[in-house]
């Protein structure tokens, strides 16, 4: 074709702000203008794989009832960064072994732990939630219901996560004792992940925009790292304020180290940890 052979036209700024105020109205991502480029290139690769050429006439396909949702679901996978690994952020996840493990020694574990890894991309974080959880249940030899509900608007990264198989470079930087106990290395060398932990973890598809319209089940933690980050502040904040709501008292929300500034709230308590961004829900009547 030779349409694939032509380089792309610029967008005009006019077309820019159509894409990203799409973008940012069904995602909430927020792009700069230094991001014009990346948008530009993502939207061209799928232009031309559909044969269109005009950036007008592939967005009113975009947003074209049901047809254009399915297309839109396609064409957000490519304008999400789902850059993630394996303990990311170990701190944070630490932080929650340590929550945890006061929770058993204090006798105060409710019937069932609940997680929700917010933003969940293909799997490496709410996989790693579990190692450490189930290491705290194995250590205290108790054996209660816990389950990761792990959402992302990425259909692509959930099917990644959902299959549990990952590259060696991903696994091997994991310490060896880890790696044995909740992978099985496959013939091609990659690694699968254990049953026993993708039975714990439910995925699910889900814009985080959406919370108000989601299951207002109690959550002993909710885990979500850079996905904020991507938002205007006030929208930071009203996903905050609805995180709190689905919150168990003592339940704890974990975002990434300065992704959410000048919020707070006064039903949690800032979690006094200078390596990682935690609020405590307050009990009930304090
Ligand atoms: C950079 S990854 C972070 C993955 C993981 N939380 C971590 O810290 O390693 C951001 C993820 O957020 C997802 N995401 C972006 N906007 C979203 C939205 N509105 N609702 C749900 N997920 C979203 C992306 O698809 C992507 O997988």
């Amino acid at each position: 074709m030779i349409w694939s052979l032509q380089a792309a036209p610029d967008l005009t700024d006019k077309q820019f702000d159509q894409w990203s105020k799409l973008l940012e109205d069904r995602a909430g991502i927020c792009l700069s203008d230094q991001q014009r480029v990346f948008l530009q290139t993502q939207v061209t690769m799928r232009m031309r794989e559909l044969g269109h050429s005009d950036y007008s006439q592939y967005y009113n396909r975009v947003v074209d009832g049901v047809s254009g949702m399915m297309e839109w679901s396609v064409l957000i996978d490519r304008l999400v960064v789902k850059e993630t690994s394996f303990f990311r952020h170990r701190p944070s996840i630490d932080f929650v072994r340590d929550f945890l493990q006061n929770q058993i020694n204090n006798q105060s574990l409710q019937e069932s732990f609940e997680v929700w890894s917010v933003g969940c991309s293909s799997g490496e974080e709410p996989y790693s939630l579990s190692m450490v959880i189930n290491d705290c249940f194995d250590l205290a030899q108790l054996d209660p219901y816990y389950g990761v509900t792990a959402t992302d608007i990425s259909r692509a990264a959930l099917t990644i996560a959902r299959n549990g198989i990952y590259p060696q470079r991903k696994v091997e930087m994991m310490e060896a004792h880890i790696r044995q106990r909740y992978f099985n290395q496959q013939d091609n060398g990659r690694y699968l992940i254990s049953p026993e932990l993708q039975d714990r973890v439910c995925y699910n598809h889900a814009n985080v925009l959406n919370i108000n319209e989601m299951p207002t089940i109690q959550l002993d933690i909710i885990f979500c790292q850079n996905l904020l980050i991507y938002f205007r502040r006030w929208l930071r904040h009203e996903i905050m304020n609805a995180f709190v709501e689905r919150l168990k008292p003592g339940g704890v929300i974990i975002v990434g180290l300065g992704e959410v500034v000048d919020w707070s709230h006064p039903d949690v308590t800032r979690a006094s940890n200078d390596d990682v961004q935690a609020y405590v829900r307050n009990p009930v009547g304090a």
